[in-house]
Order: C-alpha cells, then sequence, then structure tokens
C-alpha cells in the first residue's frame, strides 16, 4: 500500500466504514469466483478487493466483471466503474427530470416522437381497447412502469388469450400498465437471435452543445422477450464502426463464443446503421437536456435506429480483458468528454 497522502489510520476507518454497509458474503463469493477464475490466493483477493472499493471506486462486480485480479494499476485505471457512473448521474442528471426516464409510460410519451411503434396505457376502463390493440397486433409486449431492475417485461399472444375480460384485470392487478408493439429488428441483428428483440446500449453524454458517445455494447438475448442478464442475456462491446470486439459475456461468468441458439460468432457481429446510431443518439439526447448522461437501449430496425428505453442511472458496460485480450476501458473517452 503507498504510504504517501493520507496516513494509513484514517484510510482504514473510511475502509471500515465502508465495510459495514457491505454484504460479506456476497465478497466472499465473489472473491472465490475470481481465485478460481484466476488462480489467485483468496484472502489475496479479498483485501484487493476491499482495497479497490474504498479507495478506488471499483465495486465488487466490477472487480469480478473486469478480470481486475489480472489488470496492472495502470490497466485497472482505464476501467470505467459503477461507483464513477453513479457520481456521473447524480451529477449530470437533473433531479427534476429524472422521473421521465423513470417511468416507461412518461417515458414514451416525452420519447413518443422515437419509438416508431404504437403503444398504450392500461386502466380500469378500456379492455375493450386492450383487446382490440392486442388482437391488431398479434403479439404485445407489456411492462411495470417503474423500477423494476429488469423484471417487470413480459410479452402474450393474442392467439393464447381465451378471457379479455381476464387478462385486462391482470394486467392491471400485476401493474403491467404500458403496452408496446413488439419492435421489428433488422435482419442482421435477428440473425443473431430472433426471439429476442436485441438492443444496443449506447452510453452518452450531452454538454449542452454536443453529444459524446461514451461507450457502446451489443446486447443479445437468449429467446425470452428481454435481452436483460435476468432473461439469460449477455453483451459484447462495439467499437467505434459498430463492430463487436470479440465474444459475450454476463456477469455470471458465462462466455459466448457463439451464440448459443443459433450459432453466430460474436465476434463477427457488425451493427448495421451505425452512424444513423449515433446521429439519432445525438436527436434523443436533446430531448430533456437536463439529462445529461443516459444509457440509450435502442433497437435498429429495417428503417432505422428506434428508442426502447433511456436510463438516467446508465450503469456500465465495459471490455473484459480474459475474454476479448483488450486490457483496457473507456474511462478515457468519459473524463475527455466529461472533464472530470
Ligand atoms: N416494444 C418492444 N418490442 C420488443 N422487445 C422489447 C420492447 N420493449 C422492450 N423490449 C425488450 O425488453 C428489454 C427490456 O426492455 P426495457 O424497456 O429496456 O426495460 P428494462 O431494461 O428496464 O427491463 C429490451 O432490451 C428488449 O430486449
Ligand atoms: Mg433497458
Amino acid at each position: 500500500m503507498p504510504r504517501k497522502g493520507l496516513s494509513l489510520a484514517p484510510r482504514l476507518r473510511y475502509l471500515a466504514g465502508r465495510a459495514r454497509r457491505i454484504d460479506v458474503g456476497s465478497v466472499l463469493e465473489r472473491a472465490k469466483e475470481v481465485s478460481q477464475t484466476h488462480g489467485k490466493w483468496t484472502p489475496a483477493v479479498v483485501v484487493d478487493m476491499l482495497w479497490s472499493a474504498g479507495f478506488r471506486q471499483v465495486g465488487f462486480q466490477d472487480y469480478v466483471d473486469y478480470d481486475f485480479a489480472i489488470l496492472s494499476k495502470a490497466e485497472r485505471a482505464t476501467y470505467m466503474t459503477h461507483p464513477v457512473s453513479n457520481e456521473l448521474s447524480q451529477k449530470y442528471d437533473h433531479p427534476d427530470y429524472r422521473h421521465i426516464f423513470q417511468d416507461k409510460v412518461e417515458f414514451d410519451r416525452v420519447f413518443s416522437d422515437h419509438l416508431e411503434r404504437e403503444w398504450m396505457v392500461v386502466d380500469a376502463g378500456n379492455a375493450d381497447a386492450v383487446r382490440e390493440f392486442t388482437q391488431r397486433q398479434g403479439t404485445i409486449v407489456t411492462k411495470e412502469p417503474v423500477g423494476q431492475a429488469g423484471t417487470g417485461v413480459h410479452r402474450y399472444r393474442a392467439a393464447e388469450i381465451e378471457d379479455w375480460d381476464a387478462f385486462h384485470r391482470g394486467l392491471l392487478e400485476r401493474g403491467e400498465l404500458l403496452i408496446e408493439e413488439v419492435i421489428r429488428q433488422h435482419p442482421d441483428i435477428a440473425a443473431v437471435c430472433p426471439g429476442t428483440v436485441n438492443t444496443t446500449r449506447v452510453t452518452a453524454f450531452f454538454d449542452g452543445q454536443k453529444t459524446h458517445i461514451l461507450a457502446m455494447a451489443q446486447k443479445f438475448g437468449r429467446g425470452a422477450v428481454s435481452d436483460q442478464m435476468t432473461f439469460g442475456g449477455f453483451y459484447t462491446m462495439l467499437d467505434d464502426a459498430g463492430h463487436a470486439v470479440g465474444p459475450g459475456y454476463d456477469s455470471h461468468g458465462h462466455v459466448h463464443e457463439s451464440h448459443p441458439d443459433t450459432g453466430f460468432r460474436i465476434a463477427d457481429f457488425q451493427l448495421p446503421m451505425v452512424d444513423e446510431v449515433k446521429a439519432f443518439v445525438d436527436r434523443v439526447a436533446r430531448v430533456v437536456p437536463q439529462v445529461q448522461y443516459v444509457g440509450w437501449d435502442i433497437v435498429v430496425t429495417p428503417d432505422g435506429p428506434v428508442l426502447v428505453e433511456g436510463n438516467w442511472g446508465a450503469g456500465v458496460y465495459e471490455n473484459k480483458p480474459s475474454v476479448t485480450g483488450i486490457r483496457t476501458g473507456h474511462k478515457p473517452r468519459y473524463r475527455e468528454a466529461i472533464g472530470f
């Protein structure tokens, strides 16, 4: 441990303060996982994880996901992490406007020009409208508007619904108040996983004049309604030209050279219409300029990009060194664009 700067005692006190708020079991679990993967001594990993969390703003899951155990100090410093991302969200996403992003109904209202699909809100008196919408669409996606952290998205087929009043009542009871038309994705994306609409996550910062693209990742589902990890999804980072930089991975230790359901080689993926995607992000970033730091979920369709949602708490998508061989992250881009 370096001895310059703060003396050891205050540092340890600070660390202990943080330690009181952490789930020791989850740290140990993760440390064991790291030591197995990288052949490191578990106690040393625990100490390094705690030290990195306390003094370098590295979340425990960041440490695992981005293989910090095998990175040098300089390499680690290039990685964006969740605690730093959270600070940016707090600083650059104005509290008075976050609700637009937090509530999916509110979001669809404000961003309706960029959705390119039909949507409606379920209320106590509109069973007939819900039936009409669903039968006309054939399949629908429903969403619980607030705070479901990746689990509040569902899919229904009209052909499987027998009792329409019960269906409508069920949506109300379960809080699935937003109904959307199913997005039709570009054939190049459907080629990897046709059963899920696979989104591109573009993390961007709008500085009041210019929109900076900080990182792009492509998520892939496993045939379920959502491409989120809670539904078995995974991702790969994309380069500036929208090409995958390597195989896919998730936060549960899975690595996918190829998509398990189609065999499509993830490293061969090229996002279609990349220039259109960047121009699109620039347009949507200006709709609510008070929320400057956003993780945009976008789908490229045959007619161009459409918006799924914007996340004001953007989260982090980064390179995984053990999978891609790339040992640097995107933090320098964040620093340059945002100036921290
Ligand atoms: N209208 C839609 N049509 C098809 N798939 C959708 C639609 N909306 C969302 N999805 C799928 O569900 C995923 C999660 O939706 P999203 O609105 O981003 O909610 P959250 O990320 O909060 O769970 C998307 O990434 C996409 O895979
Ligand atoms: Mg999303």
